[in-house]
């Protein structure tokens, strides 16, 4: 499985902001904002451009598209923080919602939501969602995914942890990860250490 991580002096810092526990909300969600834009641009670096004539001013040159735009995915909550940010850099994307809630205490997730196109074959698909933890709710998201037919999917995490990204590999789907870090462990809470807590409060606040 690949996984990229997106190891950039920018990326590193708007991390940081998201890690120190004195951010408030509206920071947060300014940060996770910015280092989506960064992991988007990652993620779409080998994509499949059309070409087409165009004229600028002074002469007729080639002009660039993407030839096969992404579904946008976010799972919700926390994933609603980076899906206007994906949007505006590929606005011809079409976009899908799954929504998910992990049991604080099984850490199993909880499906409460989902609003797809039926047909994903030939369709790449990013799955928008700041924390890979246990792995659990990517796997349940994927699953979903590939039942219609996505075989191209990419986990865009802003943050991952290693039991999660191993998770994934074993669970041998369709799947590459962009992430701007790869933490140390989970805790016995299912929290990512050092991790930046719990994405969805930092963004909306407590549940
Ligand atoms: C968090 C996070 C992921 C999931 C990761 O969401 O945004 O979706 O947990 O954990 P996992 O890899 O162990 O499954 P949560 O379920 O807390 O919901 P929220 O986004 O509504 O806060």
């Amino acid at each position: 499985m690949d996984v990229r991580v997106v190891d950039h002096p920018l990326t590193q810092a708007r991390l940081s902001t998201m890690r120190d526990a004195r951010t408030d909300n509206a920071a947060f969600r300014a940060a996770l904002q910015e280092l989506t834009l960064m992991l988007i641009y990652e993620a779409t670096r080998d994509a499949e451009v059309a070409e087409e004539p165009i004229h600028t001013p002074v002469a007729r040159t080639t002009g660039y598209r993407l030839a096969n735009p992404p579904l946008l995915v976010p799972v919700l909550r926390a994933g609603l923080g980076m899906a206007d940010q994906a949007h505006r850099l590929i606005p011809e994307a079409r976009m899908g919602f799954i929504g998910l809630a992990r049991d604080e205490r099984t850490l199993q997730p909880t499906p409460y939501m989902e609003s797809l196109p039926d047909d994903l074959s030939n369709v790449p698909v990013f799955v928008l969602d700041p924390m890979l933890a246990t792995g659990g709710s990517m796997v349940h998201t994927i699953r979903i995914l590939t039942e219609r037919g996505a075989g191209d999917v990419t986990a865009i995490c802003t943050l991952a942890a290693p039991e999660g990204v191993d998770r994934l590999e074993r669970s041998g789907l369709p799947v590459r990860v962009i992430t701007a870090s790869v933490d140390e462990r989970l805790n016995e809470s299912g929290f990512i250490v050092p991790g930046l807590g719990d994405a969805g409060d930092r963004e909306y606040g407590p549940r």
